[in-house]
């Protein structure tokens, strides 16, 4: 895989929804208070997630999004509403269940940083993934093999990653080891925020080329998360589209942005030029 264009990105492989519900929420709300004042930050929200479905969240910043990840992943409380995982209502009340939850759901951040200890080596960095899935057991040769899966998939050599430090690795070499992290995980569905901060072209390129590839071969659910309308349009099969902490307007790709209902997404479709044309990532991809 090259760090230039993207292969995979093409609305021909959106897949339908048929898959099984993974993830589902009903009225899902996030009220922060500070000083006296209440700020509904996530309002009411209605969705569900299918397996192997790739769904984009969309909105301005301040939107909400972040916010409901944080409560997806179960690292923020929610204030009202339940989330339903795997077709019941998702249970982490204890230390022991939220581990296990987060068996099943991992996020990515674009800024590598965030996604391991960067004070372990590579080679434990990889071989906790494998402790995580409950694979701590196998023989030394399996785990290798694994891992060296895990690594080529991203175009990364094993043998040139063990005994470094993440930080010795180039910016884009860490993307990759974070999603070879995603790869060893193997989680059932996947979170990826896109913060507004730069990230370069080609990078953000490789990602969405590798995030698209993860789906294609391991039928994981990712839920990406981005103001970008034009970008969710060719990669998704489903988009939510998020105003003011509420979705606005939710479906298939095709329908949300071919025949939007919602003012909000009428204004934000209009605001990228061409977007029913064939995407170019040379002149598209800056912010
Ligand atoms: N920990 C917090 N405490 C108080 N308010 C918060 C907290 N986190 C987020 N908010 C508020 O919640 C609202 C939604 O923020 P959020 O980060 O979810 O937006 P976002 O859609 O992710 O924006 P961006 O696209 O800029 O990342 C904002 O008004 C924000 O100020
Ligand atoms: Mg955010």
């Amino acid at each position: 895989m090259s760090e230039q264009a993207p292969t995979a990105l093409a609305s021909d492989l959106r897949q339908d929804a048929t898959g099984i519900p993974v993830l589902s929420g009903k009225g899902v709300t996030k009220v922060f208070e500070s000083g006296g004042k209440k700020n509904v930050a996530v309002d009411h929200v209605d969705f569900e997630f299918r397996q192997g479905e790739l769904v984009s969240i969309v909105g301005e910043s301040g939107s909400g999004k972040t916010t409901l990840v944080k409560m997806l992943l179960g690292l923020t409380a929610i204030s009202e509403g339940d989330i339903y995982y795997m077709g019941t209502k998702r249970d982490i009340s204890t230390r022991g269940k939220k581990k296990e939850y987060w068996k099943g759901i991992q996020a990515i951040f674009q800024d590598p940083f965030s996604s391991y200890n960067i004070f372990h080596k590579i080679d434990a960095v990889l071989l906790d993934c494998l402790n995580m899935r409950g694979l701590g057991k196998l023989p030394k040769e399996k785990k290798l093999e694994l891992i060296t899966e895990a690594c080529s998939f991203v175009n990364l050599k094993y043998a040139e990653l063990t005994n470094k430090y993440p930080f010795e690795l180039s910016g884009g070499q860490q993307q990759r080891l974070m999603i070879a992290r995603i790869f060893l995980l193997k989680p059932r569905i996947l979170l990826a925020d896109e913060p507004t901060s730069m990230i370069d072209a080609c990078s953000r390129a490789t990602i969405l080329d590798m995030l698209l590839n993860l789906r294609n071969e391991t039928g994981m659910m990712i839920i990406f998360v981005t103001h970008d309308i034009g970008l969710a349009y060719y990669i998704s099969d489903a988009i939510y589209i998020m105003e003011r902490g509420k979705f606005v307007e939710h479906g298939k790709a095709d329908q949300v942005i071919l025949t939007p209902t919602a003012d909000y997404t009428k204004r934000l479709v209009n605001d990228v030029p061409k977007i029913h044309q064939p995407w170019d990532f040379s002149v598209n991809f800056g912010k």
